[in-house]
């Protein structure tokens, strides 16, 4: 059996930063209001919240639990504690099922991170000032028609992601989002106060939140489940290759709670700005995975100074997008690094095969639209859907089955860092209500 390892997070606070970083992202910002929009708004919203509650939360406390008591990369934490309290051995390939689902997220995330190095560019240049909403929907196409330079932006998003991941844990990266998650919620606040003086805020917000019971269907609640996974980053064991670095004293409980408050509050403010916009202007809000990149432009184009509030939002995006990516790398890095490999390499490799499968979903807007892998989904839109709505709530079905009914329990309610009463709360929680809901939607859904 391998070491464990000795790398920890420098503080506590680099620890909640590092798990902010990790949650707070493409999820919020853009995936958030395209699904809420594409599933009937209010309910959708409603269902999101009440899952990163029950199931997100605390899976994320058992997902994060596991990693710091077991000290190793996903794959050989498992392992450990597996045979630590005499289980079976094939716990370990849940790392590997997490691995594959986090290469596959981090495939496309990277591509659309890459959008918004393209935006940032143009809106430094001025390319939306003074155009019409028309036009900058129009221009969001013919970047997406456009290979070469979708191809260039993923390609330096992978560059600057691996090259955070070859370095070790990422000590430089804390500090940057220390700086940068303040400042990317300034400006969402401002865009939300922008918003309120829209003509369609009015509209946005009763289409937010009057929960409209007739838009649920089995398949909005899947999506609902698949995407509070997802925006917590939460069901591929990422999380737990974070924990294996927590330091010693600190309370998951208080640490994972937070992070959870701050990403429901990026999500909502972004979903206000965007559908204000939308009702404002009559768009669609179930235009799809393009929503926040024609939204939010023309809502900056109308605000004072607009050129330099986009410029800066695309920057902060990058940053939380830069930070998620890193979270989604390490799994696989570290899986190859526990197996004896060099980080260096390690990070190389993956970046490649990463990379290479991007390009699928770069083609997906040009060559490959109408090629379809199942049903009607070409490859952007299964690898957007799938390994988040199955895989991630598969996952974290397992971690959690893992955490509360199998690990020793000395060992569980140590790396939780409460005992007793917190403990039994948790785990009744995690055995009685996470555990039967995440396997009745999951088994609904299917069927
Ligand atoms: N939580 C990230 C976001 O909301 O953008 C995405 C993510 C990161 C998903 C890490 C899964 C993961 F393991
Ligand atoms: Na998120």
């Amino acid at each position: 059996m391998i070491e464990e390892t000795l790398e920890r997070w420098q503080s506590r606070r680099a620890f909640i930063l590092a798990v902010t970083g990790a949650a707070v992202g493409l999820g919020n910002i853009w995936r958030f209001p395209y699904m809420t929009g594409e599933n009937g708004g209010s309910v959708f919203l409603l269902l999101y919240i009440v899952f990163v509650l029950l199931l997100g939360l605390p899976m994320m406390m058992a997902e994060i639990l596991i990693g710091r008591a077991g000290r190793r990369s996903p794959m050989q934490a498992l392992a450990y504690l597996a045979e630590e309290a005499g289980r079976s051995p094939h716990w370990r390939w849940l790392g590997l099922f997490g691995a594959v689902t986090v290469f596959f997220i981090l495939s496309f995330y990277s591509v659309v991170s890459g959008w918004s190095i393209e935006y940032l560019v143009d809106s430094i240049n001025g390319g939306f000032v003074a155009r019409s909403p028309q036009e900058i929907g129009a221009s969001f196409e013919t970047f997406l028609a456009d290979p070469l330079r979708m191809t260039f932006n993923h390609t330096l998003f992978m560059l600057i992601t691996m090259s955070v991941v070859a370095g070790g844990i990422a000590n430089g990266i804390e500090k940057l989002n220390n700086i940068m998650m303040p400042l990317l919620y300034v400006i969402l606040i401002v865009l939300g106060g922008y918003a309120t003086t829209t003509s369609g805020f009015g509209e946005a917000m009763a289409w937010l939140f009057t929960p409209d019971l007739s838009a649920i269907s089995w398949q909005v609640v899947l999506n609902a489940m698949g995407h509070a996974f997802f925006t917590l980053a939460v069901g591929a064991c990422a999380l737990m290759a974070y924990g294996a670095y927590m330091p010693e004293e600190q309370s998951l409980l208080r640490a994972v709670f937070s992070v959870a408050l701050l990403d429901i509050g990026v999500a909502l403010l972004s979903g206000i700005a965007i559908f204000s916009v939308v009702f404002s202007h009559g768009l669609d809000p179930g235009e799809g995975p393009g929503l926040m990149f024609v939204t939010l432009p023309i809502a900056f184009s109308e605000l004072p100074g607009g050129q330099i509030w986009l410029g800066a939002f695309f920057l902060l995006l990058l940053v939380a997008t830069w930070t998620s990516s890193i979270n989604l790398a390490e799994p696989m890095v570290a899986m190859l690094v526990g197996a004896g490999w060099r980080r260096g390499r390690a990070s190389l490799l993956i970046g490649a095969l990463v990379w290479g499968v991007g390009l699928l979903s770069v083609l997906s807007f040009s060559t490959l639209a109408e090629v379809h892998w199942i049903g009607e989904m070409n490859f952007f839109t299964l690898v957007t859907t799938v390994p988040t709505d199955l895989f991630l709530p598969i996952g974290g079905l397992l971690i959690a089955i893992f955490a509360a009914w199998r690990m020793s329990p000395e060992a569980a309610s140590a790396a939780l860092g409460a005992s007793g009463r917190g403990f039994g709360l948790w785990r009744a929680l995690v055995r009685y209500v996470s555990i039967p809901l995440t396997l009745i939607v999951l088994l609904s859904g299917l069927l």
